[in-house]
């Protein structure tokens, strides 16, 4: 099966309260241990590069990963540039294979986002890729920022509109308390989301596809492992999975997962080199990994985001 784009998925997601998983991907392990769940589990599937994962592996090694995919599961497969800080990255992408890229100008003021958003758009959509963009700043709300600041922070349901509408985007990422990577909550509190301003957003945008990013859950039984094999992620927390159950229900089609991954495999290969000090082949730790990455998409496919049997 060819890259197919996130249109149809997203529209069948948004009609049957279901999220599709967009799972990071960095090297072929990952991608194999992605793909393998969702290809059992008969899940359509989203796989993001970000700038990072570029630098670090190839743009074209990581297409011909995602091709192999493609030959070896029966499943439609998108693929996605995660974060695209320009319009030359995200050209690059359009250019060079992917189906889908975002535009992250959410750094920018609100008039300098659309315009840089609308510019890939236009560019995207030439070409037959669909274009997320970002409204609101997603960060940790930290203890030290005042709630008016805080408030400034998340997505403002009364910008999405127009946002929208001036840009021509195809899906939007919010700002309603996620953040990025391991740490996203303060021990002892209880951790939050807004979905006030979800439902605002949705009511605004009726039928419009929604992006949550930062939604990695951070599992526990991943931590300890890390921890007892001579790690220390002390104080990770995620998002809990049933706030991740009721957005997947909702207006949110797309729901972004790289932490936990690399929590799986971190657990898997140290679990293996903190046990075996002589072990030195690196298929025998990352086979581990590999199987650990397979068993949390699956977990989320199946018990998080309802995207089994949708593909
Ligand atoms: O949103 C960020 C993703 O987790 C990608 O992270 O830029 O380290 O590849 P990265
Ligand atoms: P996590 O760090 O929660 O996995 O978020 C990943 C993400 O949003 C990628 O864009
Ligand atoms: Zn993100």
């Amino acid at each position: 099966m060819p890259l197919v784009t996130t249109t149809e998925m997203f529209k069948k997601a948004y009609d049957g309260g279901y999220a599709i998983g967009a799972f990071n991907v960095n090297n072929m392990e990952i991608v194999q241990g992605i793909t393998e769940a969702a290809g059992e589990l008969n899940s359509p599937l989203i796989l993001q590069v970000s700038k990072g994962a570029r630098k670090y592996a190839n743009h074209t090694y990581l297409v011909k990963l995602v091709e192999a995919a493609l030959i070896e599961n029966n499943i439609p497969i998108a693929l996605h540039l995660d974060h695209g800080p320009d319009f030359e990255t995200c050209k690059a992408c359009i250019d060079g294979g992917f189906s889908s890229v975002m535009i992250d100008a959410s750094k920018y003021d609100f008039n300098k986002n659309i315009e840089i958003t609308k510019k890939v758009v236009e560019y995207a959509h030439a070409h037959g890729v669909v274009v997320e963009a970002e409204l609101g700043k997603l960060a940790g709300v930290e203890d030290d920022v005042n709630v008016k600041d805080a408030d400034a922070m998340y997505t403002q349901p009364d910008e999405v509109e127009e946002f929208v509408s001036r840009t021509g985007v195809d899906s939007l990422a919010i700002a309603i308390g996620t953040s990025h990577g391991a740490f996203k909550f303060k021990p002892g509190t209880d951790p939050q989301l807004r979905f006030d301003i979800l439902d605002e957003i949705s009511r605004r945008i009726p039928g419009f596809p929604i992006v949550l990013h930062g939604a990695s859950s951070v599992s526990q039984e991943y931590v300890k492992i890390i921890q007892a094999n001579g790690g220390n992620l002390k104080d990770a927390i995620g998002v809990p999975e049933e706030m991740l159950r009721k957005a997947a229900r909702s207006s949110v089609c797309k729901v972004n997962i790289d932490s936990d991954l690399r929590l799986a495999m971190t657990a898997g290969v140290r679990e293996v080199l903190y046990n075996n000090p002589g072990a030195f082949d690196p298929r025998e730790y990352l086979k581990v990994g590999r199987a650990n990455v397979k068993s949390i998409v699956a977990h989320k496919i199946k018990n998080v985001l309802g995207s089994d049997g949708k593909a």
